[in-house]
């Protein structure tokens, strides 16, 4: 997946002295360096390999700084002697952006885990990059407070990791994307210069943002170390409706009452199709069909805020509006989750798509942004292209690629126009079945003037399929501001950017 590798930048290779640089720059304190300068084969192969397995580089060595000053030496170092640098944070990042293509360095961010100070009036919190979205929560909740941001990889991924890649995630459709919700980050810049953009502020006018850039740069134009983020009030309760619906277009009639009926209420809305919801029930231990019997082809998990209060007032509300949906054919069955274990269980047939395809074999993941009416239609132009491969590949010589094992699955953040079509494989990655996927998927996507990618950024996967979602003058705007930040192209090559001569 992924297509050939990028040839390597003329990049200097790793020696022992620079090791010894490293070892000298992370024991600061005794001990420390064993544990921050990693050479092993173990570390290697974990800091190599992303969460897909899809994507492997060869790097030779894996650091782990404990401060910002740590990293600015490090990146220094590596900008000195012209080493490429892969910062890394949890690695469940899903288009190859987190890890090597070649030989660089991995810079992991994971002992950088410092929640710094939450200030409940304000509503901010500030965090070194490596705190993990999870325990982040945990700390706010300790404060009646939330993480504006909430995604199935949460155990594992980190605050620096979503900001880098502006991570959506399952309550955009309440909070809005990062580029609002982030005041400000400290930034280590490819010179090793500490850029200090870490305000606090709700309001700052002072000329250009420049902390946007470093919102969706995966990387590539610094190394976020600190982060301060608006941390809403955490609601008192929330409810969890799941519903079947007749139609995708149903299903987007249900997403529009919602928002209408139940408006300030409404966190999320997701949705996916009969295939995810048997995917995950097959794969996943203790995951059941809570709506049995009713064999549809579409579903909707949707979660709404409310007082601890009035808890029956608006279960009541939900029983309406879901009896509402179904006299008018836009859902055929639902059910509201009972108490919060029951949410869970209803919230985890959605959130565990993605491990439930891991599972099954290989995947092809695409993350597009669609008009949302038309967010199915290439699921269904996708399942035709494998089976048309399939009817073909049986009528023809024996040996062929089974296309009939292959699966077309579609779910993702509906209120969000964010479509996830997978395409699960389980005899593996094959340039037959890419051949069916790509162009094609790309192609179809800038049709429709949609996003080859909604939320999961572009890493190595599409560093070429960028100009069909941005204007050439946008590109080489990017490749400018690239060269102001870090003009030897040091910090996570080969990712983002198209290669030159693609323009
Ligand atoms: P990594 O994977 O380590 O890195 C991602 C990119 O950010 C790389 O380019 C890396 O170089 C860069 N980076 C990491 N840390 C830093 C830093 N401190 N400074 C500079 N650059 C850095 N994504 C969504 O948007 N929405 C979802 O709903 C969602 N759900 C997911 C569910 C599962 C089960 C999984 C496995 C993934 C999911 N993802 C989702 C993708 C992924 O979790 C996000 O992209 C996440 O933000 C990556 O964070 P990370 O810390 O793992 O970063
Ligand atoms: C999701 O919404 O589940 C994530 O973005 C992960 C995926 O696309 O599989
Ligand atoms: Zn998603």
């Amino acid at each position: 997946m992924g297509g050939d590798l990028p040839p390597r930048g003329s990049f200097a290779t790793l020696t022992d002295a620079d090791v010894a640089r490293f070892r000298s720059i992370l024991e600061s304190t005794p001990g420390d360096v064993a544990r921050a300068v990693l050479t092993d084969e173990k570390s290697l192969a974990d800091a190599n390999e992303d969460w897909t397995r899809a994507y492997r580089g060869r790097s030779r060595v894996l650091l782990l700084p404990r401060t910002t000053s740590q990293v600015a030496a490090i990146v220094r170092h590596c900008n000195d002697r012209n080493l490429a640098v892969v910062p890394q944070g949890g690695n469940t990042g899903l288009v190859g952006g987190g890890v090597p293509v070649h030989d660089e360095v991995v810079l992991g961010m994971k002992r950088m885990r410092s929640v710094v100070s939450i200030d409940p009036s304000a509503g901010v919190v500030v965090a070194e990059a490596g705190v993990v979205l999870d325990d982040l929560e945990t700390a706010l909740n300790r404060e009646g407070m939330t993480v504006p941001l909430d995604l199935g990889a949460k155990g594992k991924c980190q605050i620096g990791g979503n900001v880098s890649t502006n991570a959506g995630g399952l309550r955009l459709l309440r909070h809005g994307s990062l580029h609002g919700s982030v005041l400000g980050v400290e930034v280590v810049l490819a010179s090793g210069e500490v850029l200090n953009l870490l305000k606090t502020l709700r309001k700052d006018n002072t000329g250009y943002d420049l902390k946007q850039l470093f919102i969706g740069a995966e990387g590539t134009l610094g190394v976020v170390t600190k982060v301060a983020l608006l941390a809403p009030r955490k609601p008192r309760r929330v409810d969890v409706t799941f519903a079947a619906a007749p139609s995708f277009s149903a299903a987007v009639e249900t997403l529009v009452a919602a928002k209408t009926e139940l408006s300030e209420s409404l966190q999320a809305f997701e949705f996916l199709d009969r295939a995810s919801l048997e995917l995950v029930c097959a794969q996943m231990k203790g995951a059941r069909d809570p709506l049995p019997g009713s064999e549809a082809p579409f579903y909707v998990v949707m979660e709404t805020s409310g007082s601890a209060e009035r808890a029956a007032e608006e279960r009541a509300r939900l029983d309406r509006f879901l009896a509402d949906a179904k006299t008018r054919g836009r859902v055929v069955d639902g059910v509201v989750g009972a108490d919060a274990k029951h949410a869970a269980a209803l919230w985890n047939l959605r959130e565990r798509i993605s491990l439930a395809l891991k599972h099954a074999g290989a995947v092809y993941k695409y993350d597009l942004s669609l008009p949302t009416a038309r967010m199915y239609e290439l699921v269904e132009v996708m399942r035709e292209r494998v089976a048309s491969a399939a009817a073909a590949a049986a009528a023809g010589a024996a040996g062929a690629f089974d296309f009939s094992r292959v699966s077309v699955l579609g779910y993702g953040h509906l209120g969000d126009g964010n479509l996830h079509l997978n395409i699960s494989s389980p005899d593996g990655y094959d340039a037959r079945l890419e051949r069916i996927i790509e162009p094609h998927v790309y192609e179809w996507t800038a049709s429709v003037d949609g996003s080859v990618s909604a939320e999961h950024g572009v890493g190595a996967m599409k560093p070429n399929e960028v100009s069909r979602s941005k204007p050439a003058a946008a590109i080489e705007l990017m490749r400018a501001i690239k060269d102001v930040f870090d003009p030897k192209g040091i910090l996570n090559p080969y990712k983002v950017l198209p290669p030159r001569a693609r323009l």
